[in-house]
């Protein structure tokens, strides 16, 4: 199936449904009903099993699906058994942390350039990584041809970074900033996040009460 006929909501259900099986095969598991699988992850079977037949005949009648099966179909559906090229813009507070925390390798990306406009940050090492230049983005890029880029800049300086770096080759965005990415350019990919809303989320879910 063309990933454009595959609904946005059963995408953002998959990376879930990936770390779950990867708990699961940690833990010895070699096969999983539906039922079971819709238990633990707090879904109903009947979910799940429609979810997974929009890729395919994943499971077998009367046996359930195969754990590592499963997972690295799923994985595979998801683009990580590849490694995109990846960029990040920002070597500040958010962006350092990203750049130590985030397992990027095992999410199908590869950091493999940070950048920041300070002068006093370039040459700061970053795990493996030494910060470049800004100035420096344009070379890199036509010598090692990023896809993807992290931007955690100032909300002001994005937009015009963003033009640039579309212009290098990239098209794909891990959007930190609060500018609203409405880009313009039709491949190019934007997942913007804010951690602020989460929290928002969770303040409405402790004030509202089933009265
Ligand atoms: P920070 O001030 O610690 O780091 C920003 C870094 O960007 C600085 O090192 C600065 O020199 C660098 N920079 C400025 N212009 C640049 C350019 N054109 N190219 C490359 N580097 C440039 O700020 P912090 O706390 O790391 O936040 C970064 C961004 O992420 C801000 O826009 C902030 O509002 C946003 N943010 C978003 C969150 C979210 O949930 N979406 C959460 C926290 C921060």
């Amino acid at each position: 199936m063309a990933k454009s006929a595959i609904s946005n909501s059963v995408i953002r259900r998959l990376p879930r449904y990936y770390r779950f099986l990867g708990d699961l095969e940690a833990n010895g598991y070699v096969r999983i009903s539906s039922r079971e699988l819709a238990e633990k992850m707090g879904l109903t079977a009947s979910q799940i099993r429609q979810d997974f037949n929009c890729f395919g005949e994943f499971g077998q009648q009367g046996y359930g699906y195969n754990v590592t099966g499963l997972k690295a179909e799923i994985g595979k559906i998801l683009g990580l058994d590849k490694q995109t090229p990846m960029i990040l813009l920002g070597a500040g507070n958010l962006g350092r942390a990203l750049a130590s925390h985030i397992d990027f390798r095992n999410r199908g990306f590869d950091l493999i350039g940070i950048f920041d406009a300070n002068p006093q940050l370039v040459g700061k090492r970053i795990g493996e990584l030494t910060v470049m230049s800004v100035a420096d983005i344009e070379g890199f890029c036509r010598e090692h041809k990023p896809e993807a880029a992290i931007l955690c800049i100032p909300r002001e300086a994005a937009e015009k970074e963003v033009e640039r770096l579309i212009s290098y080759g990239i098209r794909a965005f891990w959007n930190f900033t609060h500018y609203d990415l409405r880009v313009t350019h039709k491949d190019v990919a934007v997942e913007n996040v804010h951690l602020g809303d989460s929290l928002t989320t969770l303040s409405y879910c402790i004030n509202t009460s089933d009265e």
